[in-house]
């Protein structure tokens, strides 16, 4: 079958290729592959700076937003033929450390959690693959190619359960969030705090376009100066850049007992220890919390299904920008001005 693999930590090594089928020791289900979403993790693999093969392997398939439908459901799962499916993407370490016995692997506390198309496990740009049926979630048909943003909407519904947790170690009537970047993290993350009932603002660059045209659609207001320039202090801030100076004005800007959620992975700059006293100054004195948030549990695997079967889905159409077919995958990890969410469709729904 063709795959999408690359060899982890040297740049210009992706390539489609054929590879053997799926292992069944990779899981009971056997899942025809519908499509995959790209994100920034997965250009940062392809670039050489992250990743990791399976162990005594040099290549990885890559791939972890999932959408597909089951050819097999194997003998114990409660999966039919047909089925759409999206795969987890992170299982527990072996050990394993406190938060993965308790099913929290998000959360997990000795870094030995594996990931299937980013960290020791392949991944799901394959024209079939396999999955243990505990981590096959099953999406509402009705979502079709839709299905594909369960993943990312998995990560912000975290982030947000996150906050409010966080929020409610004191009286916590959280009113605004400000949420940094449009790309399909920022617009989910303002989509399910929209539907959480908070009044949503996003702040991105681009000042035309689909991204302010979708944030005004969702009933949020849009915003394309600097975070100093919203105009208010939020209650909390959900960053979606991973850019220093976006994440240093919301630190700065962030109202008072509010929380700044980190969900951006960025690269460079040097901290100076003043720069950082004046960070822990401003959050000493406002009772702050900065925070940051990767990956998700089942938990947010089933309320993420359930925003996104609330979400209007002409809406959602919209952030799917680019389908590409996999003889075309390097195109689909170029970032184009207009891109919000760019896929790999492997098959029809
Ligand atoms: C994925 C997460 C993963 C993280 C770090 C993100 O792109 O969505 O599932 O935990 O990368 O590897």
């Amino acid at each position: 079958m063709k795959a999408i693999t690359v060899e982890p930590h040297k740049p210009e090594t992706a390539r489609l290729e054929e590879i053997p089928e799926p292992d069944a020791r990779d899981g009971s289900v056997l899942v025809e592959a519908i499509a995959v979403g790209v994100c920034g993790t997965d250009v940062e693999i392809v670039e050489g700076k992250y990743g990791w093969a399976p162990r005594g392997k040099t290549r990885l398939v890559l791939g972890h937003e999932s959408l597909g439908r089951v050819v097999d459901p194997g003998p114990s799962s409660s999966l039919n033929k047909g089925d759409l499916v999206v795969g987890i993407v992170r299982r527990p370490d072996p050990v394993p450390c406190p938060n993965c016995a308790v099913g929290e692997w998000d959360m997990c506390r000795n870094g030995q959690y594996t990931e299937r198309g980013i960290k020791e496990i392949h991944g799901f740009m394959s024209e079939r693959w396999r999955i243990e049926p505990e981590y096959a979630i099953k999406i509402d048909p009705a979502l079709g190619i839709l299905g594909v943003l369960l993943e990312p909407a998995t990560v912000v519904t975290k982030a947000l359960e996150h906050v409010d947790v966080i929020g409610r170690r004191s009286f916590w009537e959280p009113r605004t969030v400000l949420v940094t970047g449009a790309g399909p993290i920022g617009l989910l993350a303002a989509l399910v705090a929209k539907l959480c009932g908070l009044e949503v603002h996003v702040l991105d660059r681009m000042e035309t376009g689909a991204k302010p045209d979708l944030v005004r659609a969702l009933g949020a207001t849009y915003h394309s100066g600097t975070v100093k320039e919203v105009g208010f202090a939020p209650d909390a801030i959900i960053e979606c850049t991973g850019v220093g100076r976006v994440i240093a004005d919301s630190i700065q800007t962030i109202g008072s007992s509010g929380i700044v959620c980190l969900t951006g992975v960025g690269h460079g700059g040097v901290i100076t220890s003043a720069a950082c006293a004046d960070i822990a100054a401003a959050t000493v004195l406002k009772n702050n919390v900065i925070v940051g948030s990767v990956n998700a549990n089942k938990r947010h695997w089933y309320r993420a299904g359930e925003f996104l079967a609330r979400a209007d889905r002409s809406w959602l159409a919209k952030l799917i920008t680019r389908r590409v077919r996999p003889e075309n995958f390097m195109s689909a990890l170029e970032r184009k001005p207009d891109d919000i969410k760019v896929i790999i469709q492997f098959s029809e729904v």
